[in-house]
């Protein structure tokens, strides 16, 4: 096999509401390292594009910290040439704070409304805004219809694999070692067997690899 670029979004995203505090989710980043761990480890370079998390940046991985999604956006956007494997796993969050205080917002009686608005969605933009034409690869976690969801994600962001994730099982999946998951192609399901993040994730890029024109 030649040697492939491939860029990796890990991680949650961070969205400021003042100077103090955030909002974020659950994602630990251990798949998306994983990815880009397995992607290194088979000898491919990788642009691992990740926000905060508490992991150790896979050796002769080229790293990248983001905190927003706005920040994740512009990284893909300035690294995706000449890619030909794009994993995004990262759980970007889907709204942001319409306004970031610029002083810690004091305490008072009653209730705070707290205004979001969307953020870009990076997977969405891959095709036609960032002109991407290699191999694509979208993560979808579901609580239901995860097959059909995963099916019509792949078809809306113009993606040639999505791996699903069913996230209302106990023990897999976000902040978890291992995961269980299904890889959805335009033609057939691949149904992986419960394992280690790092096990999935050799599969996941021998798959992606399988893809290439
Ligand atoms: O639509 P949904 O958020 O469920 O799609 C999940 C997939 O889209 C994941 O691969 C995730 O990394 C990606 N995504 C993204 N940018 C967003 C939201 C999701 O790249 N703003």
């Amino acid at each position: 096999m030649n040697r492939m670029r491939f860029l990796v979004t890990a991680g949650p995203t961070r969205e400021p509401i003042d100077p103090v505090r955030y909002m974020t989710n659950r994602s630990s980043g251990r798949m998306g390292y994983a990815l880009a761990g397995a992607a290194r480890h088979e000898g491919h370079e990788v642009v691992l594009i990740s926000g905060p998390t508490t992991l150790d940046v896979p050796p002769g991985v080229d790293f990248i910290h983001v905190e927003t999604a706005q920040q994740m956006y512009e990284a893909v956007r300035d690294m995706v040439r000449d890619v030909d494997v794009a994993i995004l796993s990262a759980a970007v969050a889907d709204y942001r704070p319409v306004h970031v205080a610029q002083q810690k917002i004091k305490k008072s009686e009653g209730r705070v409304l707290l205004e979001l608005e969307r953020t870009p969605d990076i997977l969405a933009s891959m095709r036609e805004e960032f002109s991407f034409t290699g191999v694509l690869v979208g993560f979808a976690a579901e609580t239901q219809h995860l097959i059909s969801n995963a099916r019509e994600k792949l078809l809306r962001k113009g993606c040639d694999m999505i791996v699903a994730n069913d996230v209302s099982q106990p023990g897999i999946g976000f902040g978890s070692t291992e995961n269980e998951v299904t890889l959805v192609l335009p033609d057939r399901e691949i149904q992986l067997p419960r394992e280690s993040k790092e096990w999935l994730a050799m599969r996941i890029v021998e798959h992606a690899l399988t893809l290439l024109p």
